[in-house]
């Protein structure tokens, strides 16, 4: 099919109309999923035998570089690039040295989420394409319960990958799923050793994301018992000046660290009246929301009329006009079905 013409002067003006939902939210973060591949089965995100994508499905690298210079084009300012895991895909580097190449000019933040694994050898390479913060999972310290919680024995490797990003002079947030069996009594100690290296620390609670084989609600550990155990042992302000950008966390300074931790609490508090963010998976769907399943297919608008910004352009227009109000998650009886049938690692984290 012919490409639609595009004008020639000027190929991605940052003038467009800006993405604004039906409930008057601006939209300006994407979370760009570039693979639903992971070298870790994270027992909360993955099934151990898990089938991955055939890799036709997914965007090719033309497609993510088009798709994130559209939501661009219409105002979006901060892109995540997310799996799976992003750096287990062989041309990732060439999408951040692109986007890199738009700080400053329309984007002013890019950044991955990543589980380490991979990070010590693309760390300083990330740097040089203006990368400046990373978040990094991990759950663990304790090599035993690491390899439990994850199904792979690679917390040297992620501990390298940490401190290789710290080297190169990246942010490093570190993301961790409080699990009440495999980490809870850890999370204070985690919390010192982050903070004891400057730092911050996210926890989060598991979110019921496609079928995994485990029990989620006999892993569920309610984020209030966390926070009563951390005051036990620290004083924990409030931090108003970060709440605004901090999207779905809300943070805490510890007094005695000086640290910082975040909150993400999907099931006890509802964070969505302040959502500026938008999910594209690795297939090119674009999912308004983590908690439901309307989504729009951009890969089918792309393929079947490449090169046409003003169909994607309208196609985003449909999508903002469906994201919906707030997500609807609940763990509520035993074993019952996941809320949302997709993983985590297909929509990206
Ligand atoms: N519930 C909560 N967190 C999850 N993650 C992946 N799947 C889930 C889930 N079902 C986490 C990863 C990573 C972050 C981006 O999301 O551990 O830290
Ligand atoms: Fe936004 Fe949906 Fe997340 Fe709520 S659950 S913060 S509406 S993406």
């Amino acid at each position: 099919m012919a490409a639609m013409p595009r004008a020639a002067a000027d190929p991605s003006p940052v003038s467009a109309a800006p993405l604004v939902d039906s409930f008057g939210r601006a939209i300006t973060y994407l979370r760009l999923s570039v693979t639903d591949r992971c070298d870790l089965r994270c027992a909360y995100c993955m099934s151990e035998r898990m089938t991955f994508l055939p890799r036709k499905d997914l965007l090719s690298f033309e497609e993510l570089e088009a798709l994130a210079l559209a939501f661009i084009r219409r105002g979006v300012r901060k892109i995540r690039i997310t799996g799976g895991e992003p750096l287990v895909r062989r041309d990732v580097l060439a999408l951040f040295e692109s986007l890199g190449g738009r700080l400053g000019d329309g984007l002013e933040d890019l950044t991955l989420t990543t589980n380490a694994t991979r990070l010590a050898a693309y760390a300083g390479k990330l740097a040089d394409c203006g990368v400046k913060r990373v978040n990094a999972s991990l759950d663990s310290l304790d090599r035993d319960a690491f390899q439990r919680i994850t199904r792979r024995d690679e917390l040297d490797a992620v501990l390298a990958g940490i401190d290789a990003a710290q080297r190169a002079g990246l942010r490093v947030k570190l993301n961790t799923v409080a699990l009440k069996h495999d980490n809870a009594h850890a999370i204070p100690d985690m919390i010192a050793w982050a903070h004891a290296r400057d730092m911050d620390l996210t926890l989060i609670e598991v979110m019921p994301l496609g079928e995994t084989g485990e029990d989620r609600v006999d892993q569920y550990l309610p984020m209030t018992a966390v926070r009563d155990a951390l005051e036990a042992r620290w004083t924990l302000t409030d931090e108003p000046g970060v709440q605004r950008d901090a999207g779905p966390a809300r943070y805490v300074r510890v007094r005695e660290t000086g640290g910082r931790i975040g909150f993400i609490t999907p099931l006890t508090n509802n964070f969505c009246a302040g959502c500026n963010r938008v999910r594209v998976t690795c297939t090119g769907r674009i999912y308004m929301c983590l908690g439901h399943d309307d989504h729009i297919d951009l890969r089918q608008v792309m393929r079947d009329r490449p090169g046409d910004d003003e169909a994607l352009d309208e196609a985003l227009d449909r999508a903002l006009g469906a994201k919906p109000e707030k997500h609807a998650f609940a763990i509520s009886e035993r074993n019952a079905a996941p809320a949302v049938a997709r993983h985590m690692s297909v929509t990206g984290g």
